[in-house]
């Protein structure tokens, strides 16, 4: 019975095909700020995880919303409970990190805008699972992050302050990245509740 559990098992995990998606955070700013996300698009399915690796300067992944590109997504949406990684100083590849995003069931069919808190007036923003059959594009939330933030984030002295007003919303966003990393772990344990449940019946 426990070999049998076993192939069941091993049958589960390979009929879940999870994906990892990579997106690198910090590369080409000096060309180029607005490549701080390399690639700045990606697409994700059910089960597959984002990962945004932290690997040059000062930079945070934080989700937002095509109408406000530049604002944490709870901040200005209180439904929804954005992904947000505070700031992650990588140095020069010296102290890489990684925030990851799973797709789950309630966030997979969402379009999930993001941004770098120190380059999106400058167009640093990317998406997760955009509609391409919608007219709000990557090039339209780039316009509007440059347009709504471009100026404020001209002086640092500006920008750093509304960052130490804001600084208490991120917190809570944060945790509730906690919670999808929680959920992820759930997610991933899914393949595992069959096996469980078919454990209990033999
Ligand atoms: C940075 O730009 C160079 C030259 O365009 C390119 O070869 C490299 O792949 C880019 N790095 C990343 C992380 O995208
Ligand atoms: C800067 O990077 C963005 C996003 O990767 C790209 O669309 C744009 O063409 C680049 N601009 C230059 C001057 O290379
Ligand atoms: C993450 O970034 C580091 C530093 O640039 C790099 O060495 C590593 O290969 C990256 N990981 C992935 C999975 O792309
Ligand atoms: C990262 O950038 C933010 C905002 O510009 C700043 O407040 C913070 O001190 C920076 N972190 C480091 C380690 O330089
Ligand atoms: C990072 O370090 C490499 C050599 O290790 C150097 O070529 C590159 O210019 C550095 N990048 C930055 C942004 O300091
Ligand atoms: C996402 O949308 C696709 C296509 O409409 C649908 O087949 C799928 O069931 C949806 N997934 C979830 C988790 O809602
Ligand atoms: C963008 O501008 C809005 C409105 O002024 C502000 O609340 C937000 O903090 C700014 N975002 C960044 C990243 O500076
Ligand atoms: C994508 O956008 C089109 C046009 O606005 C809309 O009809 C469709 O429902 C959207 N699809 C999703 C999955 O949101």
């Amino acid at each position: 019975m426990f070999a049998f559990t076993i192939i069941v098992a091993s049958f589960l995990v390979l009929t879940v095909r999870a994906r990892d998606v990579w997106v690198q955070v910090g590369h080409n700013t000096t060309d180029n700020t607005s490549a701080v996300f390399q690639p700045q698009r990606v697409t994700a399915e059910l089960g597959d995880t984002v990962f945004f690796n932290f690997s040059l300067g000062n930079h945070t992944a934080t989700q937002s919303t095509f109408s406000a590109p530049c604002v944490p997504a709870h901040d200005s949406d209180s439904t929804i409970n954005g992904f947000n990684s505070m700031f992650r100083d990588a140095g020069n590849e010296t102290a890489v990190t990684i925030l990851s995003v799973p797709m789950l069931a309630q966030n997979v069919n969402q379009t999930m805008w993001f941004f770098d808190y120190n380059t999106c007036g400058q167009g640093g923003v990317g998406v997760i699972n955009d509609n391409e059959s919608s007219t709000a594009t990557l090039a339209g939330f780039a316009r509007n992050a440059i347009r709504l933030n471009g100026t404020d984030d001209a002086t640092s002295t500006s920008s750093s302050a509304s960052h130490t007003t804001t600084s208490a919303h991120p917190t809570t966003t944060d945790s509730s990245a906690a919670n999808a990393a929680d959920r992820a772990l759930k997610l991933g344990s899914i393949s595992a509740l069959p096996l469980i449940l078919l454990g209990l019946m033999i």
